[in-house]
């Protein structure tokens, strides 16, 4: 039951206007719907039946046509449709029907979390709701009226303006919204509960006073002000670099702790996993105060890309995220560290969407076709996406993107659109030619780009040969070239970046358009033959080949001026090491290397001029999920036991270093999530890390004084994981403390439950099991089951274990979650795709379980995943 892109039919009907009415209580939810509907022009004469989706939670009381209530021979209920075949051209159809929000445990539609009322409408949760046209390109003007007891639902919300209230004869309490801006089903919120409120205020660039406000339940309204600070951040950052100005007079942000996803771009009306939004210095660590600015800017970004020009059917979902998450990329970046912030996305990229688009769900960032479209909020249309829309950006230039961003908002205001209709705004206000381009939204697999090159002593002249390659994916057997943008610059021999001329332009770095499966480009003006500091910035998504020397990328390492590729070079260097490990630990020999990383870390650890949040990336070794991307087959214990090794040899090399930079990074005084104090306390964790290693007793000491001194979650936080990590004597009694200390704060629970599931020994599995049997955990949470089902997956011991425990305890939990919420049980199945990537033994254990879930009764969300896993 597939649906395809090509098959794409414009609305029979339209909803020009939709009244709602909630008649909200413990048991039963009292739905009714008033639509103006009438027979879409653009569809063209015709007859066709109504068809209104809904789905099997949602009872039907009554319908009616114009007043006139429809007996049961004029309506059908058909799977989860609502079919009527006879209706005039124009009409108001009135749908009362009940539904269960109390025991919705999907998360989708109307449901609680804790003692609130709460939705989640996208993509397809609104026909939990009522029946409805619920697909984007249908855009109406709602009015919504909620009816609660106001003792127990003081605060009532839902999107636009509050526009009025009043008392019914029973003395509940009445509440009506009115949302002006047209918009699809799936930007509908609708939130009631006994909240509390941070109220602030923004003034936009035309003097427009906008109320801001943020509603938590009341013990958690102490940790909003970081969020309200990022959210006035962001309304001025889009005014100044898009000339996007908020629209509505008021615009609200709410917390839940049961949320499927990271949080929700309703409009007006934001909703957030708690976890996305809440930060204190004591509870939250660096990392999490920067997502939570940056999913508050993605979901307030998503006001213009995304509400005011929305999507024309899921397929092109990218459009408004792959936007949007460009978006809030550039906007972390001006606010901290641009290379910083473009490390940390293509690590995450290189990592996660690099292993999607090469596994069997890998489709195009404009997917063709789907089963389930809550499968497709990937990594492939979100962070691939985003960088389709970067690399335009980097061919058009800043100001001809921006003008191309005025066209594409300016001329489809108000509409629901296709991922052309972007390309085409940008293409017609810069004039450059983006149609060989477009093909990156519609050709799956990451590119593997291949270098040489040869020098010419007499002219002088440098040149490089590219070859550009996309392997095949499930349905698409053959590739086309792409137009991809290779930014490169050249370094001499004493890494001073030379400018050279690349057809008539002299540069120090030249953007070249690999456009064919073979081309060649000439650098002239040159004395020696230089290194090249190729993809800067990562212009593509590619993976580069080219055959660097150690000295090359040491060379790189030092002195690029591009920072972003001073990071590549030592990942590059510390893969080619692991590489060689990892080969010596699968053939059984003993692990052996003469590292040349640690002159390259000697080098940074030692330079002050560096910016430390840099140093601290670079000293990361890569991670166990990248060297399981690059690897074929993937063999998780040899990955493991060469980074232990490969540490542990940097640390003793360079042992006091990193003691001196420990010592050195520490900093005095309040908490503040700056990027510069973030800098220094990333350094200074990983230069611990290191330490440790040493088995000094000192560094030992130091873990322990660091994890009960620390006033911030980071400090106390990375004490813990590196006691964990290390296998620490103290390890046990630490996370116990670390429980004590904070189980009365669900959100650092979780950490530690993550934490604890995450730990490397024999006997995992029984400590997940343990876990979830754990006062603190709660099935019914999606984020308590991520933390202990994704920790236990960074167990290689646990998840990995020989004997397939590992992978028969997921697939349990995978086959209880089907039922009750398909959205993250689906989600819990990707470790299991890779299965024909892993090595053969463990590779049969998982297809084993893949075929066992198959066999259940599923979901469509784990059918599709499954299926296409085994297919
Ligand atoms: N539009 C939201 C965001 O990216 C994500 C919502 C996804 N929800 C889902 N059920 N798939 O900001
Ligand atoms: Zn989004």
């Amino acid at each position: 039951s597939a649906i395809y892109l090509k098959d794409y039919k414009v609305p029979p009907f339209l909803i020009d206007k939709t009244e709602l009415t909630f008649d909200l209580d413990e048991a039963t939810t009292i739905v009714t719907s008033r639509l103006h509907m009438r027979r879409n022009p653009a569809f063209g004469k015709s007859t066709a039946p109504l068809v209104l989706d809904g789905g099997e939670d949602v009872k039907l009381i009554g319908v009616a046509m114009d007043d006139y209530a429809l007996p049961p021979e004029e309506y059908r209920i058909s799977e989860d449709k609502l079919i009527i075949t006879a209706t005039a051209d124009e009409f108001v159809l009135t749908c009362e029907t009940l539904i269960e929000p109390q025991n919705n445990t999907r998360l989708e539609g109307l449901y609680r979390s804790s003692s609130m009322f709460c939705t989640q409408c996208e993509a397809e949760g609104f026909r939990h709701i009522t029946y409805y046209l619920d697909r984007p390109d249908v855009m109406s003007v709602f009015t919504t009226t909620i009816i609660a007891d106001e003792s127990r639902y003081p605060v009532m919300l839902s999107n636009g303006n509050e526009v009025e209230r009043g008392k019914t004869d029973e003395g509940k309490t009445v509440v009506v919204w009115h949302d002006p801006f047209p918009k699809p089903a799936y930007l509908f919120a609708l939130v009631a509960g006994d909240l509390a409120v941070k109220n602030d205020v923004f003034t936009t660039q035309s003097k427009r006073d906008i109320k801001l406000q943020i509603f938590t339940e009341s013990h958690n309204i102490d940790k909003v002000d970081y969020a309200m600070e990022a959210l006035k951040r962001s309304m001025r950052w889009d005014e100044e670099t898009y000339g996007r100005e908020y629209d509505l007079d008021i615009f609200m942000i709410v917390a839940v702790d049961d949320f499927n996803m990271g949080a929700m771009e309703n409009k007006g009306l934001n909703i957030f996993n708690s976890s996305c939004l809440l930060a204190s210095p004591e509870t939250t660590t660096d990392d999490t105060y920067l997502r939570v600015e940056a999913i508050v800017a993605h979901e307030y970004f998503h006001n213009w890309s995304g509400n005011r020009v929305t999507c024309r059917d899921w397929f092109q979902l990218s459009l408004k995220e792959g936007f949007t998450v460009f978006r809030d990329q550039t906007f972390s970046a001006d606010m901290h560290s641009e290379t910083v912030k473009r490390v940390e996305d293509v690590s995450f990229l290189k990592t996660a969407q690099f292993a999607e688009d090469a596994g069997p769900m890998a489709h195009p960032v404009r997917p063709a076709s789907f089963i389930e479209i809550s499968n497709f909020y990937t990594l492939t249309v979100y962070e691939k996406g985003s960088e389709i829309v970067r690399m335009i950006h980097t061919l058009l230039g800043a100001e001809k993107f921006r003008a191309g961003s005025d066209l594409y908002f300016d001329r489809h205001d108000g509409q629901a659109v296709t991922c052309d209709d972007f390309v085409a705004a940008m293409q017609e206000a810069s004039g450059f030619d983006l149609s060989q381009f477009k093909r990156w939204y519609s050709q799956a697999g990451t590119p593997i780009v291949t270098v040489t090159d040869s020098f010419d002593e007499a002219t002088g002249t440098y040149r490089l040969a590219m070859k550009q390659d996309t392997p095949a994916t499930p349905g698409q057997p053959t590739k086309l070239p792409l137009h991809i943008p290779v930014r490169v610059g050249l370094l001499d021999e004493q890494g001073t970046v030379v400018s050279s001329e690349v057809n008539g332009v002299v540069a120090e770095d030249h953007v070249l358009h690999l456009t064919s499966s073979e081309q060649e480009f000439e650098f002239s003006g040159l004395t020696s033959k230089p290194v090249p500091s190729l993809l800067r910035g990562f212009s593509a998504p590619v993976k580069l080949r080219y055959d660097y020397s150690s000295k090359d990328l040491l060379l790189l390492l030092s002195s690029d001026s591009d920072g972003f590729n001073r990071w590549s070079a030592s990942q590059q260097l510390a893969v080619n090491e692991l590489t060689t490990l990892i080969n010596q630990a699968i053939e059984g020999k003993e692990l052996s290397i003469d590292s040349q990383l640690a002159n390259g870390f000697k080098g940074l650890l030692a330079d002050k001029t560096l910016d430390p949040a840099m140093v601290a990336l670079i000293l990361a070794l890569p991670s166990q999920a990248y060297l399981s991307e690059l690897a074929n087959p993937i063999c998780p214990a040899a990955i493991k036991q060469a980074r232990q090794y490969l540490k542990a040899q940097l640390a003793n090399a360079l042992s006091a270093d990193f003691e001196r930079v420990y010592r050195e990074h520490k900093i005095q005084g309040e908490y503040q999530a700056t990027a510069k104090d973030i800098a220094h306390r990333s350094i200074k964790n990983i230069a611990l890390s290191y330490w440790v290693e040493t088995n000094s007793e000192l560094a030992q000491q130091e873990v322990v004084t660091q994890f009960q001194a620390a006033n911030n979650m980071t400090d106390q936080f990375s004490a813990l994981s590196i006691a964990v990590n290390s296998q620490h004597k103290q390890a046990e009694e630490l996370l116990s403390a670390f429980y004590e200390q904070w189980k009365a704060q669900p959100l650092v629970v979780n950490k530690w439950l993550m934490l604890s599931a995450s730990q490397d020994q024999e006997n995992a599995l029984e400590t997940v099991q343990g876990l979830m049997e754990h006062p603190a955990f709660d099935l019914k949470n999606p984020n308590k089951v991520r933390s202990v089902l994704g920790g236990f997956g960074q167990s290689v011991a646990g998840f990995h274990n020989a004997d397939g425990s590992g992978y028969r305890f997921l697939a349990d939990q995978i086959i209880v979650l089907n039922k009750r919420n398909p959205q993250i049980a689906s989600r819990l199945c990707t470790p299991l795709t890779r299965w024909k990537k892993m090595q053969p033994e463990l590779s049969a254990k998982m297809k084993a379980e893949l075929e066992r879930i198959l066999a259940e009764d599923l979901s469509k969300d784990v059918y599709e995943v499954i299926s296409k896993s085994l297919a």
